[in-house]
C-alpha cells in the first residue's frame, strides 16, 4: 500500500512536528491545509511551500471547527487525511492537580479532536476513497509515571479513543491512525528542564510520522524503537515492580 498524495489537515501545523509534517507531505506533492491559533506561525509555514495553506482555528471553539472542516472541504472537495496535533502546554508539578489545569489540558488534548470528529468523519464518508484520522499521542501515554500529570492522562485517552474510532470507523472507509512519539525537538520540549532520552530531531519525527502514514495502513506508528520497547515492556510488569521502579524515576531528576 502506497497512500497517493491527497488533501491533508494539520492540527497544531503552525510549529514543531505539525509544521515539519506539513513540509514533508507537501514535499511529497501533497496539499496540506494548516491550522492553530498564530496566524503568523501559520503563514510562516505556508510560506515555505507553495502546497500549504493556513486556515488559522482555536481548537476550543467548536463552531470554528465545523467551520473551518467546510471552508477546506469547499476549497480542495475532500479531506484526505485529519493529522490531530494541537497541545495545551499546561504543565502540573507533581503532586498537585489543579482542576483549571487539568480541565484547559482536556479541553484542547482531547476535547479538540472531538470536536472535530462529527464533522470530519460527515465529510470523509462521503468521499468515495473515505480517509484517514491521524493522532498524536505520546509514550507517555502507555504508563502513569510521576510527572506524567494533565498532559500524559489526555495522552493515555487519546490511545483508547483510537483504539475505539479504528474499529468503529473501518466500516465507513475511515482509517485511524495513533502516532506515539518519544522526544522530540519541538517549542513543546524547549520548556522542559529535564534530561530527554533520545531526543530527536524534528524533521526526522515528521519523516517518521509521513512514510508510516503513507506506507501502510497499520495502527500505530511509534518511534523511537528502544523507548518504545522500555515503554511497551513497562505495560507488562506487576504493579509492585511498576511502583518500585516508577518511584525510582521520581527521584532521579
Ligand atoms: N515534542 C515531543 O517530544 C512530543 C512527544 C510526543 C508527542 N508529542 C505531541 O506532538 C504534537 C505536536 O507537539 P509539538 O511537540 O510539535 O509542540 P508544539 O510545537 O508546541 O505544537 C503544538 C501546536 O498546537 C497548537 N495549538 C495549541 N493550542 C491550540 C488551540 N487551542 N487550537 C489550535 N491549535 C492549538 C499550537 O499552535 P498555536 O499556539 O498557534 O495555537 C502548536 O502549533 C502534540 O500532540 C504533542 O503532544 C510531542
Amino acid at each position: 500500500m502506497n497512500l497517493k498524495p491527497g488533501i491533508a489537515w494539520i492540527i497544531g501545523g503552525g510549529s514543531g512536528i505539525g509544521a515539519a509534517v506539513a513540509r514533508e507531505l507537501a514535499g511529497r506533492g501533497w496539499q496540506v491545509a494548516i491550522s492553530g491559533r498564530r496566524l503568523q506561525r501559520l503563514e510562516e509555514v505556508s510560506a515555505s511551500h507553495s502546497g500549504i495553506h493556513a486556515y488559522p482555528l482555536d481548537i476550543t471553539d467548536a463552531n470554528a471547527a465545523a467551520a473551518t472542516v467546510a471552508a477546506i472541504a469547499a476549497d480542495f472537495g475532500r479531506i484526505d487525511l485529519l493529522l490531530y496535533g494541537a497541545v495545551a502546554a499546561t504543565g502540573t508539578p507533581p503532586g498537585s492537580y489543579d482542576a483549571a489545569r487539568f480541565a484547559a489540558a482536556f479541553d484542547v488534548n482531547v476535547m479538540g479532536l472531538v470536536r472535530l470528529l462529527d464533522p470530519v468523519i460527515t465529510q470523509m464518508s462521503r468521499q468515495p476513497t473515505g480517509g484517514q484520522i491521524a493522532v498524536i499521542s505520546s509514550l507517555a501515554g502507555y504508563v502513569g509515571l510521576p510527572r506524567g500529570g494533565a498532559y500524559a492522562a489526555t495522552k493515555s485517552a487519546l490511545i483508547t479513543l483510537c483504539q475505539t474510532m479504528r474499529v468503529e470507523l473501518e466500516p465507513k472507509r475511515i482509517i485511524v491512525r495513533l502516532i506515539t512519539p518519544g522526544f522530540v525537538k519541538s517549542e513543546l520540549t524547549a520548556r522542559n528542564r529535564y534530561r530527554m532520552p533520545m531526543l530527536m530531531e524534528t524533521e526526522d519525527a515528521a519523516w517518521r510520522i509521513v512514510d508510516g502514514l503513507v506506507r501502510s495502513t497499520r495502527f500505530e506508528i511509534a518511534f523511537p524503537w528502544p523507548m518504545v520497547f522500555v515503554m511497551k515492556a513497562a505495560r507488562l510488569l506487576p504493579y509492585r515492580l511498576f511502583f518500585w521502579l516508577s518511584a525510582l524515576t521520581l527521584r532521579a531528576r
